[in-house]
């Protein structure tokens, strides 16, 4: 059997899975299947875990946590980590109006992304995000061009991409060269002095970010070096950087991994900077897995049990579409009933409805279960609901935030006339 991940806000009582002091099986009886639960006390848990580095025993503050909101963007969970005093890692016009409407800080926002569009840029500008996280020469012309429209200047950073190796999966790793993400190493310190000539650009930072689920420490401190190397050179030029964003890509547990613990890492990270004489810089982190993931699950219930001469079907109502991380990473989440039966255990893969032979959530899985049985996809609050689609015209489904007894429904269940309801037949006429 694999191992389950460590988790805070779930635990088992009496053969039945609880999140905080509610039985998930209440939640679905409720709530109906499937459905995403997150735990109120896991997400404080985790992001007080990077608080208790970013703070000195003073009270001052030596970094400050961006949450990166593509992880999970509900408005409950940005609400939770505003109030916490978290800022935001954005990536679109979209992300930036999350941000607002769930009563955040825009000028706690940096923005990110190798494609940010003229309107984007304008609306950033408009409500005066902290930082735009540039990646290219034509971006900052852009920038520039539309903050001289505005009449304003654009706060800038440049994201280095300092070609180290994070040893994560190829789609989540972004800090070699052959990635698409940030300005070459060799050319950032020509492209910080394009950056000076602009108007309306007013240099204040740098960046990197190379990666996700990242599992080792020390790729992130190859990385740091040589950005401290950068930020040396760029004073000697007299470029001075008032901010380091180290970017996210903590790893979590999924199948019993070690991980680097969140204060330790961050600890780590800023003992090194200030070591080498840069205590001086505000330091950003933009964790997004490692303050989610292990704080949700997917909920869903067994509609059949398939046995073929060759494997054994679960096939649960939920599929790709809500969890899209298996199908598009191979990646492992533990599967376990809601409720442990005393009945023998068959070896499954766990599959959806969708009609594609890559809609499955887990492979071999060893389960004691029943049609109609509830089983919980652990370490979903990551990149699940906030890559899910509607593929087959299946309706996005409801998440739910438990904190100790009381349950919030913090997204409704859509229906298929909402799906519907942006489409258009053509005219009878044509
Ligand atoms: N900052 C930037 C600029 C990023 O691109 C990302 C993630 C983060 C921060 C947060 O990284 P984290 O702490 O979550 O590792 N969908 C994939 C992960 C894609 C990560 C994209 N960038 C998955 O499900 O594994």
């Amino acid at each position: 059997m694999s191992h389950l991940p460590q988790l805070h806000g779930f635990s088992v009582n009496q053969n039945e899975w609880f999140v905080e002091d509610v039985r998930l099986s209440d939640i679905a009886q409720k709530y109906g299947t499937p459905c995403y639960v997150y735990s109120h006390k896991a997400l404080t848990q985790a992001f007080m875990a990077y608080e208790k580095a970013c703070l000195r025993p003073d009270g001052s503050r030596r970094a400050r946590v961006h949450f990166a909101m593509k992880s999970n963007s509900n408005l409950a969970i940005l609400d939770v980590f505003a109030k916490l005093g978290a800022g935001f890692d954005l990536v679109s016009g979209g992300e930036l109006e999350r941000v607002i409407a769930a009563g955040g800080n825009p000028h706690l926002c940096v923005f990110s992304g190798v494609g940010k569009s003229v309107a984007e840029i304008r609306q950033a500008l408009e409500v005066g995000v902290k930082c735009f996280n540039v990646e290219s020469i034509p971006e900052l012309d852009r920038i520039n061009d539309i903050a001289g429209k505005l009449n304003k200047v654009a706060p800038i950073s440049l994201r280095v991409n300092p070609d180290v190796d994070a040893k994560t999966h190829p789609y989540i790793s972004t800090g070699l060269k052959d990635n698409k993400f940030g300005v070459a190493y060799e050319s950032v310190l020509s492209t910080y002095e394009t950056a000076k000539s602009m108007g309306h650009c007013k240099i204040i930072g740098i960046d990197c970010h190379i990666g996700s689920q990242i599992l080792d420490i020390q790729p992130f401190l190859d990385a740091l070096d040589r950005i401290l190397l950068l930020i040396k050179e760029l004073s000697q030029r007299g470029i001075h950087i008032q901010h380091l964003d180290l970017g996210g890509g903590l790893g979590i547990d999924y199948e019993g991994e070690t991980t680097p613990n969140i204060t330790e890492f961050a600890n780590t990270l800023l003992n090194h900077i200030e070591t080498k004489g840069f205590g001086y810089l505000d330091v950003i982190f933009e964790p997004g897995r490692s303050l989610v993931g292990n704080a949700g699950v997917l909920l869903t219930e067994v509609e059949y049990l398939k046995p073929t001469p060759a494997k054994n079907f679960c096939i649960v109502n939920a599929a790709m579409n809500d969890l899209m991380r298996p199908a598009m990473y191979e990646a492992f989440h533990a599967i376990v009933p809601a409720q442990n039966k005393p009945i023998p255990s068959e070896t499954y893969d766990v599959v959806g409805p969708v009609c594609e032979s890559g809609d499955w959530l887990g492979k071999d899985r060893q389960l004691a279960i029943e049609q109609g049985d509830l089983l919980l996809i652990l370490s979903a609050g990551a990149y699940g609901s906030s890559m899910s689609s509607n593929y087959n015209t299946r309706p996005k489904i409801p998440e739910i935030m438990v904190k100790g007894q009381q349950i919030f429904l913090i997204r409704e269940r859509e229906t298929v006339q909402d799906i519907l309801a942006l489409e258009r037949k053509l005219p009878d006429l044509i």
